[in-house]
């Protein structure tokens, strides 16, 4: 028999959420289907069974809505369907944030959970730590501690205030420590377990490698360059948006350029008066599916990106990345993997991508902890208090 239940809620809402829950929901059921606490964690040999139960429970908020954005990740991920789903859909940033914080009041009140997970830094992140916090839950932030530096971008306000209000914070990256007890968070709340985001790389590296997508996109591995871009301060502006996709033209005469685009890019894109025409071998495809994707990042010869998770995937695997940001709330990926963080001036964007093209590679190791086990701590963290 258990001692404990413990109920624990999580909370996804947009596309980058739903690798990192994965991993977390992945580990739960380790940790309920092991009999020893030494079955979740191999080469630890302990003597006492475990005593607690773990019930878990997805919501999605609905931020994320299309079969290309949301329904594929749960697909590829495994994930159960969520047991709640919000359907708050698009809208602006009160508009958004305030429909998840009133209808995930309603599943908080009625289920009343021991803990809510929230994941990343996106506005279902903020707006469900938030209700929870104010009706006495107590709330886990996977990712916390980034920080940009820049309260331009809406992720660092969402990361800034979960943040101050969660009651445990997993860090995957010294700078993360560093930040929170900067702000003057206790050091008792905060653990660095390592990365989610790489759990879930790891578990499906092997379905990526099976994956069809080079042929069906007439790619040749190491042979081409992935784009993603997203960020509002990349994407919104028209003029930026001609010149960005300007100079992916340029590139695309160097090598393929493969850009899958992000229903906010697209419909920028679509309202450009005008599209640079001399676009060489430039490819705008659908959003892509995650291990079509990782199969995409793993074998491209240069990644072009403005997403935070995409520059931790190519660290991992040791691909040549440039951030399209004047900063970023990952650090590591620039002091020891192999992002280049180039700044939004596209000349400069154009000589890395050139100067990598010719063979110029920065050398990288991959972080600290980043070893497909952060999502085992957490749930260590969670039921025993420690993994140690
Ligand atoms: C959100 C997150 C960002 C994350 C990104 C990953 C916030 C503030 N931003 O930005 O941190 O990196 O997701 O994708 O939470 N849309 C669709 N279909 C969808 C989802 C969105 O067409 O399934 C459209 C919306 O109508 C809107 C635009 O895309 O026009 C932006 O969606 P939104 O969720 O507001 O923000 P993202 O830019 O995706």
């Amino acid at each position: 028999m258990y001692k404990n239940k413990l109920y624990i809620l999580s909370v996804v809402g947009a596309r980058p959420n739903f690798m990192k829950a994965a991993a977390v929901h992945k580990a739960i059921e380790n940790y309920n289907g092991s009999t020893h606490a030494a079955g979740f964690r191999p080469g630890v040999q302990r003597q006492n069974n475990r005593t607690t139960e773990i019930v878990h429970k997805i919501c999605h908020t609905g931020q994320h809505y299309d079969e290309k954005m949301s329904k594929i990740f749960f697909d590829n991920l495994e994930l159960p369907r969520p047991d709640f789903y919000l359907g708050v859909g698009s809208g602006s940033h009160a508009e958004q944030t305030g429909r998840i914080m009133i209808e995930f009041e309603k599943v908080l009140q009625a289920e009343k959970p021991d803990l809510v997970i929230v994941v990343g830094d996106v506005n279902s992140t903020i707006a469900c730590t938030l209700t929870a916090a104010k009706l006495g839950i107590k709330t886990a932030h996977v990712e916390a501690g980034l920080r940009s530096f820049d309260r331009d971008m809406p992720e660092e306000l969402n990361r800034l205030l979960t943040d101050q209000l969660a009651d445990y914070l997993f860090v995957t990256e010294q700078s993360g420590v560093d930040n929170l007890l900067r702000e003057g968070i206790n050091k008792n709340k905060i653990f660095f377990v390592g990365n989610v985001m790489i759990d879930s790389l790891m578990h499906y590296l092997p379905a990526a490698e099976k994956s069809d997508i080079l042929n069906e996109l007439r790619l040749s591995s190491g042979e081409y360059v992935l784009v993603t871009l997203h960020r509002p301060s990349n994407v919104d502006d028209p003029g930026s948006l001609t010149q960005i996709m300007k100079t992916l033209g340029n590139i695309a005469h160097l090598k393929k350029v493969i850009f899958p685009v992000h229903p906010r890019t697209m419909k920028n894109i679509n309202e450009l008066e005008m599209m640079p025409k001399n676009r060489g071998d430039l490819i705008l495809t659908e959003p892509i599916g995650y291990i079509d994707f990782i199969a995409l990042i793993k074998s491209a010869g240069l990644v072009i990106t403005d997403s935070g998770g995409i520059q931790e995937e190519t660290t991992y695997l040791g691909v040549q990345c440039i951030t399209v940001r004047n900063n970023t709330e990952r650090p590591v990926t620039v002091n020891v993997g192999t992002n280049h963080l180039t700044g939004t001036d596209l000349k400069k964007i154009e000589e890395t991508a050139a100067s990598v093209l010719h063979g110029k590679k920065k050398n990288g190791r991959i972080p600290d902890l980043w070893d497909g086990k952060a999502a085992e701590r957490i749930v260590a963290v969670l039921t025993e208090g420690t993994w140690e």
